[in-house]
This record gives structure tokens, sequence and C-alpha cells, in this order.
């Protein structure tokens, strides 16, 4: 690789020297780390919109271009080709599983599917109307009291083990939330069937009616959770870092990402933009006055799954989405009223300055909830599938982060701007 130069600073009559960090592809960084001991300021960025937090060998994105890879592999050959279970494997130990390595990881995988019986009365604890987000957050932290064995992670085999758990029975937690807020039977999981099937199984099926699954409907579900398995330094995988930045366990850090992604601007979004559907086709007005509201700002009124902090062209994921949604509706002869809004609103915002200026098309999340519905899952377990998609990339991201030299405990710093210096004041003199 070409020695490209560090950077120089000045700062005031000092100049300071930034040694640079070579990207095999992208941005290169520049360190800032000695700016404080050097040039006596620190370094400023809201929001980290600058701000590399780590050198990861992960998942790379053009936003520019529209270009999704997990360790090199364009999203698009993944997406047509893999598993959901391959792309897990491929995102945390780096490479493609030969044959034998993917049975024997899914066969780990499957050996872990059931939750301990105690475990399962937890589900009961909560109100049926409580946000699945909440319970999984919870119950993906709980996890850290049954394999108290795995939770080091300076251990590579307890850290190993702790991934294959979550990955093995985060399914059934999702399953078993859906089951108790509509008030049906939980459903073990039956080994019989693969990971993705498997979840839909004990999500709809009964345990006295046997339940068939189309095998188109379980690939759709398997390739959108593979368009969800990672996507960098998000808000989530950046929580997941730092709070595993303290050596925090597998489970208390995922806990802390299943937290970040519930968020209406991040995870949050596929709910958001089913709930704006829902009001435009309500309201019955023409999808210009919408569009119109939120071009004006009035009441802080978004066009929910569009615009992306990093692409700043088409997400190649909403691409394939959009294909799929049109897909599966189809094949569940549920073409509907919401899917031709969405379209509608898609095209009135793509040829309308407002977004073309300020580039933003469709994310993810724009499509994905209309599929869900299609499916039959409310759309309260909308962020939750999201969640189960994201899992491979948290792990792999921590993984990654515990394996690196580089890794410190992450610390920000801040400006301060408040009051320099006052005396208290009693009460009686306020
Ligand atoms: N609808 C209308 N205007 C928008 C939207 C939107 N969805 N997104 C951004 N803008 C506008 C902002 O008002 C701002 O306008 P201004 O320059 O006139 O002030 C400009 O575009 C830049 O917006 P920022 O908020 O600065 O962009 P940022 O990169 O910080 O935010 C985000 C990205 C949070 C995704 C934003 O686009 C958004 O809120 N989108 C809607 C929520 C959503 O779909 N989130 C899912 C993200 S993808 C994921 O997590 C899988």
């Amino acid at each position: 690789m070409n020695e490209r130069p560090n950077a120089l600073l000045n700062i005031g009559d000092k100049t300071v020297e930034l040694p640079r960090t070579n990207a095999s592809i992208g941005n290169d960084g520049i360190g800032v780390s000695r700016l404080m001991a050097d040039g006596g300021v620190v370094a400023l960025d809201p929001g980290f919109t600058n701000t590399a937090s780590c050198a990861s060998a992960v998942t790379y994105i053009d936003g520019d271009a529209g270009i999704l890879r997990y360790r090199g592999y364009p999203i698009e050959q993944l997406a047509k080709n893999s598993s959901f279970l391959e792309v897990a494997y491929l995102l945390i130990y780096g490479e493609l599983p030969t044959q034998t390595q993917l049975e024997n990881f899914v066969m780990r995988v499957k050996n872990h599917r059931l939750l301990h019986e105690n475990f399962r009365a937890f589900f009961t604890a909560f109100p049926h109307r409580g946000h699945p987000m909440a319970i999984l957050q919870a119950g993906v932290a709980g996890m850290a009291t049954y394999y108290e064995d795995t939770l080091d992670p300076r251990d590579p085999a307890q850290l190993d083990t702790a991934a294959v758990l979550l990955l093995a029975k985060l399914p059934t937690m999702i399953s078993y939330i859906a089951k108790r807020a509509a008030g049906l039977p939980l459903t073990y999981p039956d080994a019989q069937r693969g990971y993705t099937e498997d979840f839909i199984q004990m999500t709809f099926g009964m345990p006295y009616q046997s339940h068939d699954i189309d095998p188109a409907l379980v690939r759709a579900l398997d390739m959108l959770l593979i368009l969800h398995a990672d996507h960098e330094q998000n808000c989530s995988t950046s929580t997941v870092r730092l709070v595993g930045s303290s050596q925090a366990n597998l489970y208390a850090s995922v806990a802390a990402g299943v937290g970040a992604l519930a968020g209406p601007l991040h995870g949050g979004a596929n709910e958001a933009v089913l709930r704006m559907l829902h009001q435009i086709r309500d309201t019955g007005d023409p999808v210009q006055v919408f569009v119109d509201k939120v071009k004006s700002k009035a009441e802080g009124v978004r066009l929910m799954g569009f615009g992306h902090r990093v692409y700043k062209n088409y997400d190649p994921r909403a691409a394939i989405v959009k294909e799929t949604a049109h897909d599966v509706l189809s094949r569940l002869g549920k073409r509907d009223e919401l899917l031709d809004i969405a379209m509608e609103l898609e095209a009135i915002a793509l040829s309308d300055d407002y977004f073309k200026e300020r580039k933003l098309y469709p994310n993810v999340d724009f499509y994905t909830g209309l599929i869900y519905s299609a499916m039959g899952f409310t759309t309260k377990l909308f962020t939750p599938l999201f969640a189960l998609g994201r899992l491979p990339g948290w792990i792999a991201q921590y993984v990654e982060m515990t394996k690196d030299p580089a890794t410190k405990i992450g610390r920000p710093r801040q400006v301060y701007v408040g009051e320099v210096e006052r005396d208290y004041v009693p009460l009686s003199r306020r």
C-alpha cells in the first residue's frame, strides 16, 4: 500500500502531526488521540458524523455509490445466494464456511434453541401490551444469569459459546414475546426445521395444529435478515462496542444494542413507516398533502423510511426489499393499498427538490414493514425482527473489538460550556 502522509494541524503557534491509518478502500483515518496532549484541544464531533471509532474489517459501505459489502462480499450476492446463518458465520469468523464448517455451526445453533424452563416464565412477567423491544432487551441481558460460564470476553471459547447461545435463543425469545402478547401458548423449537422456518413456526404455529409454511416466505424472511445483518458503526453497533469496551459481557452489550435499535430514528423506523402509511390512508388526503407537511417541517413530521446518515444515494438494501415486497405481497394475495401509498410516496419524494437536494432516498426500512405485516407479524414485532437480523453484526463487531490491541474503554471527552464556578446559594435565598 502506498505511504500516504500524516496530517499537520496548526493550532495557534503549534503544529501537531496527526498520524494516518490507511484504509484498504474508502476514507483513511487521521488519529486525533494526541490532540489534547500536543495541541491542548479536543476533537468535537456531535453525532460522530466524521469520527471513526475503530478500524474494522467487517463491513464496507460507500454511501455515495450505494455499496454495501460484508467481509468484501456484495450484499446483492449474499442476499441472492446465501442463508442467514451462513452470513452470520461469515461476519463473525471472517470467511465463508466450508460445507462441514457450516453444518457444524448450524448444528451448534440448533442444539441451543430451547430456553431454560424457568426462563420461559420470565416472559409472563410483563404486561401483554409491553413493547417487545423492552422485553427483548431485558431477556437478552438476563441470559447472563443462566450462562455464567460464558461471560468472560477475554476467553475466546466462552465468547464463542455466548455468540452461539444468542443466535440460537433470540428467535425463541421473540416468538415467545409474540405469543404472550397474543395470549397464545408458547411453542417449543422443532429440531426438524431450519432456523428461519422454525422461527416462523414458533411465532405462528399452535401446539395442536400442523402449520404448513410456504418455503418462498421462509426464504424471503431469511433474505431480509441477511440484509439487516450488519451495517458497520451504526448507532446500535457503536453502543454494543461502547458497552463491551468496558469488558461487559456479550449479553449486556447486545442488550444495550437492542435498546439503541428501539429508537424511531434507528430500527424503530420500520414501525414508524407503517404507522405513517396508515395515517395517510386514514386521513383520505392525497399523498402530496403529507409530503407538503413534511417539507414545511411544520409539526416536525419526517418522511419515515427516508434518509440515511451514510447513504446519500439509493440504499442498496432498499432496492432488494422493494422487489421482495412486490413478490411477497402478490404471493400472499395481499397487494394492498398501503403498498400503493408507499410507492406513490416514493415516486413523489424522488422527484421533489426538497428530497433531491438533501439526498434523501428510501432506506431499508421503507418497505420492510409492509412485508412483515403481510407475513402476519404485528407492527410491534418489526423492530425485534431487525434485532434478530442485526445480531450477527453486533456479535462480529464485539468479537473484533475484543481481539483488537488498539481497543480501549470508550470514554469520550467533552467541551464544557457551563458556569465556570459559583458559590452555593441556600434555599431560603433563591
Ligand atoms: N424526512 C424529511 N426531511 C428529512 C428526513 C426525512 N426522513 N431526513 C432528513 N431530513 C432533512 C432534515 O430535516 C435536514 O434538513 P435541513 O438541512 O433543512 O435542516 C436534512 O434532511 C439533513 O437531515 P439530518 O437529520 O441532519 O440527517 P442525519 O444524517 O442526521 O439523519 C436520519 C439521518 C436520522 C436517518 C434521518 O434521515 C431521519 O430521521 N430519517 C427518518 C427516520 C428513518 O427512516 N430512520 C431509519 C434510518 S436507517 C436504519 O436505521 C436502518
